[in-house]
Order: structure tokens, then C-alpha cells, then sequence
């Protein structure tokens, strides 16, 4: 086939989502209630989500219906193009056939907005009018923004201090959505106070941010909170992705060799690759890489345990791979993959060898978004250039081995808010961090005793 882009028609936009859980080969281990140390049960999570998104962070059905109404939203920008790298391939001299799955093309500029619309419209459902969330890069928060004024819902956003500081514009897409911005920590919560009073130049961390913005909605009677990542109702809502890219493939005759996807909370990562799970049990021979920095090593070089979400223990216990939930990562300039937790869901997986997790310095991964932009023309968010990096290498272990292997990349996001950070690395002055084996040791020292 010669085309360049592998379009669907939005009838043939996939109407449900597809939940792993009943597929996974071992049952994920229960998250706990940190006071009780019990299972958790649904009325924990009540002050916090709507009753429809608790049951399906726990639901073992198959598959989920997706609303005519978030549908209908999806229809702005889905179903996104799958894309032949032909540029790509030519500039590496790799018998290799690369794709993208581009969701760089929603209007927040990421996968993002398949969970926030979902978010938003289950929320508005059990009569909520305002969300509060947590940021990092500006990706989630300006997502989620984006789909609160469609769904006429208010949006508090607290944006880890800096991100805010670095990426003003992403804080004014924002704005432009309507949503109220504040770097945290902030003086307006116990937790934000808290930290503030030991170290009040913090640059502050997700984990700080989630702290916030939960209890936000715990102390407000209208106002629930959302996570843009990690829990297994958003990883659900991204499955719309590879379900799109199963059919994309099918039209282009490819049966895919290598997945690849970069994992912050795992959600885009989970979004592409879950689909394809299935088929590698059932015995399908297919590589799933997951893509991490090496200075947020979760998947990498963290146990996999019982661990809080949140760095002021408010969230549940959860098992996954962890560094520790009082890890504050280096400033490094992929905001989004700066998260001390991953996706019990992806935990799992990586824990019975089903995704290979591997982790990249920076200043490789840019040279890979760079090579990306010179050959496709689309700059890459620095969060995907990681999953660029690990398709460029399987595509030169191609050329080294004279195999013919279709590789996918999970294209997660555009790189236009991150100018900054590509000028900082074409100057000469992005600093790789590798992250010393004794900082991991103090982080996991913390964590609590089940
Ligand atoms: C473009 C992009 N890709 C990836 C991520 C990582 O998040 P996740 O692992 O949940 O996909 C982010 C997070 O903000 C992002 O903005």
C-alpha cells in the first residue's frame, strides 16, 4: 500500500471502550483504604468521583458503551490518522515500515481530551458543576478544560509550580477555556500550606498537585475531582486509540511487530497497546515497549508496591511500580512523564512480562523529536519523542539485522507549548540526569508499611 495516511470515516469510530481487566493474566491486587487497611470499597471513592466512573474503575465487563454525547464530541477530531513515516524510514535507511497513530490532532494537542470529555460527561450526569485536577505539563489540565466548557462544567486546575512558571502558554489555553489556574502548591489547601511552610521554593511535584486538587473536592459539596492518568477508568476511556489503529491496520494489510508508547501515568501508553495484549496471550508474537525518562525511572528502577498516589497521603493505596510518593523528579523538560506512581494496570503487565518498560536521557530523546520534525514536519511533544527514540532504535536494530518489521508509535502529542525546551536543547544546554541510586533508596525508605 502507498498511502501516507490510513483515514476512517467517523462511522466507523469504535462505540465501546475495551476494559483489560478481565483479560489480565493474574487479577490486579486490590487498592486499600490506607485508615483500615481493607480493600477498597465504592463508597470510599464517593466523596471524590461520580458513582458511573467508580463502577467502572472496578467493572469486569469487557466492554463499555460509549455515550452518544461523548461521541458525538469525539467527532471534533476523531478518528485520528494513522501515518506511514515514509520521511522517517528514508532518513534512517531501515527496511523497517514505520507508523504513528497521530492523536496530536484532538484540540488540546493530545490523547488527553478521550478521557477528559469521558470525565467531564459523567460528572455533569450525576449533577456536579465543577471539576478539580492537577497538571503537570499543561497537557491534562488544558484537556480538561477544553472539555468542561463543552460540557458547561467549571474547572480549578492546580499546575505544578514549574510548569507554570515555564509553560505560560499552555496556562492561557486554559484560560481561554474558561478554567482557573493555580501553581502549586498553593496557600488555598491544607496539603499546599503544608509543604509550603517546609520548603517554600518548591518547583512542586504531581504528587503535591494531586494532593490539592483532591482535597479540594472532598471539601466541596459541589465539586468532584478528575486524574488525567494512572486509574483504570481513564486508561479505559484511551482505548479508543488502538481499537482505531486494529482497524487502520487491517485496511493498510500490516499485522504490527513492535508497539511502543511513553509512559508518564500510563494512559496514552495503556490507550494504544491494551487492544493488542489480548492478541499476544492468545499467542501472537508482538513487542510492547513502554517508554520512560531515565530521570522518573518508575517502571525501570522502582519496586512494584503498595504505595499512596498523592505525596500528602490522601489517595488510596494502590500496588504499582513506585519511587517512592515523596519522590519530587528533576525539572526535566517532559513534564508529563514526571510522576512517581504508573498505572496499576500497566504494572501488572510489565510485571508478567507482557510490556518491556525501557528508559531514555533527554538529550537523545530531543535529538529523536528533532529528527522527527526534519522528516515528518510535525514536532513532537517531549513525552512522545521518548516513544520516537525507542521505534528510531528497533528501526536501526532493523537495518543492522536486514528485517522488515512494521513499528508503531503512539504519537501522544504535539510539541508546540515546548519550544522552550527544544531551544534549550538545540542551544547546546539540555543536561541528561540520570537519577542517583540513593535518592530512590530515600523516596522508597517512605513507603508504607501493608
Ligand atoms: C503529550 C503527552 N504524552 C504523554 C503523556 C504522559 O501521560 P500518560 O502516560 O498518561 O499518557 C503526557 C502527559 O501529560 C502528555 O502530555
Amino acid at each position: 500500500m502507498d498511502d501516507y495516511r490510513i483515514l476512517l470515516s467517523e462511522k466507523d469510530m469504535p462505540t465501546r471502550w475495551y476494559n483489560i481487566q478481565p483479560d489480565l493474566p493474574r487479577p490486579l491486587s486490590p487498592p486499600l483504604n490506607p485508615k483500615t487497611g481493607k480493600p477498597l470499597v465504592p463508597q470510599d471513592l464517593a466523596p471524590i468521583f461520580p458513582m458511573s466512573l467508580i463502577e467502572q474503575e472496578m467493572t469486569q465487563e469487557p466492554w463499555i458503551d460509549i455515550p452518544d454525547e461523548v461521541l458525538d464530541i469525539y467527532k471534533l477530531w476523531r478518528p485520528t490518522p494513522l501515518q506511514r513515516a515514509r520521511r522517517l524510514e528514508k532518513a534512517l535507511g531501515t527496511p523497517a515500515r514505520i507508523y504513528y497513530k497521530n492523536e496530536s490532532v484532538s484540540p488540546a494537542g493530545s490523547h488527553k481530551p478521550n478521557t477528559a470529555v469521558a470525565q467531564a460527561y459523567y460528572n455533569k450526569k450525576a449533577g456536579v458543576t465543577r471539576i478539580a485536577t492537577e497538571t503537570g505539563a499543561g497537557q491534562w489540565g488544558s484537556a480538561l478544560a477544553f472539555a468542561c466548557k463543552l460540557l458547561g462544567l467549571k474547572c480549578t486546575v492546580y499546575m505544578v509550580k514549574v510548569s507554570y512558571l515555564q509553560k505560560p502558554y499552555r496556562k492561557f489555553l486554559m484560560h481561554v477555556w474558561g478554567a482557573e489556574v493555580h501553581p502549586s502548591p498553593t496557600r488555598h489547601t491544607r496539603s499546599g500550606r503544608e509543604i509550603l511552610d517546609k520548603d517554600p521554593d518548591t518547583l512542586g511535584s504531581l504528587g503535591i498537585a494531586i494532593s490539592e486538587a483532591v482535597e479540594d473536592a472532598a471539601t466541596h459539596d459541589d465539586t468532584k475531582y478528575a486524574l488525567g492518568s494512572v486509574l483504570n477508568h481513564v486508561l479505559l476511556h484511551q482505548t479508543i486509540i488502538g481499537q482505531e489503529l486494529k482497524k487502520q491496520l487491517k485496511i493498510a494489510g500490516e499485522k504490527p511487530d513492535v508497539i511502543i508508547g511513553c509512559c508518564g501515568g500510563g494512559s496514552n501508553f495503556a490507550g494504544i497497546a491494551f487492544p493488542f495484549i489480548k492478541d499476544k496471550i492468545q499467542g501472537q508474537k508482538i513487542d510492547i515497549i513502554a517508554v520512560e525518562p531515565t530521570a522518573c525511572p518508575t517502571l525501570t528502577r522502582g519496586p512494584y508496591a503498595y504505595d499512596f498516589g498523592d505525596t500528602a497521603e490522601l489517595t488510596p493505596l494502590v500496588k504499582m511500580y513506585t519511587l517512592g510518593h515523596t519522590f519530587v523528579p528533576a525539572g526535566i523538560h517532559a513534564g508529563g512523564l514526571r510522576y512517581h506512581g504508573m498505572a496499576p494496570l500497566v504494572g501488572s503487565l510489565v510485571n508478567s512480562k507482557l510490556i518491556e518498560p525501557r528508559a531514555y536521557n533527554q538529550n537523545p530523546v530531543f535529538e529523536a523529536g528533532v529528527l522527527f520534525a526534519q522528516t515528518e514536519g510535525i514536532l513532537p511533544a517531549p513525552e512522545t519523542s521518548h516513544a520516537i527514540k525507542a521505534a528510531i532504535d528497533e528501526a536501526m536494530k532493523c537495518k543492522r539485522e536486514k528485517k522488515e518489521k512494521c513499528i508503531i508509535i503512539g504519537f501522544s502529542g504535539h510539541g508546540h507549548f515546548d519550544l522552550t525546551a527544544y531551544d534549550t536543547f538545540m542551544s547546546g544546554k539540555l543536561e541528561d540526569y540520570e537519577l542517583p541510586q540513593e535518592k530512590i533508596k530515600e523516596a522508597l525508605s517512605k513507603l508504607p508499611k501493608v
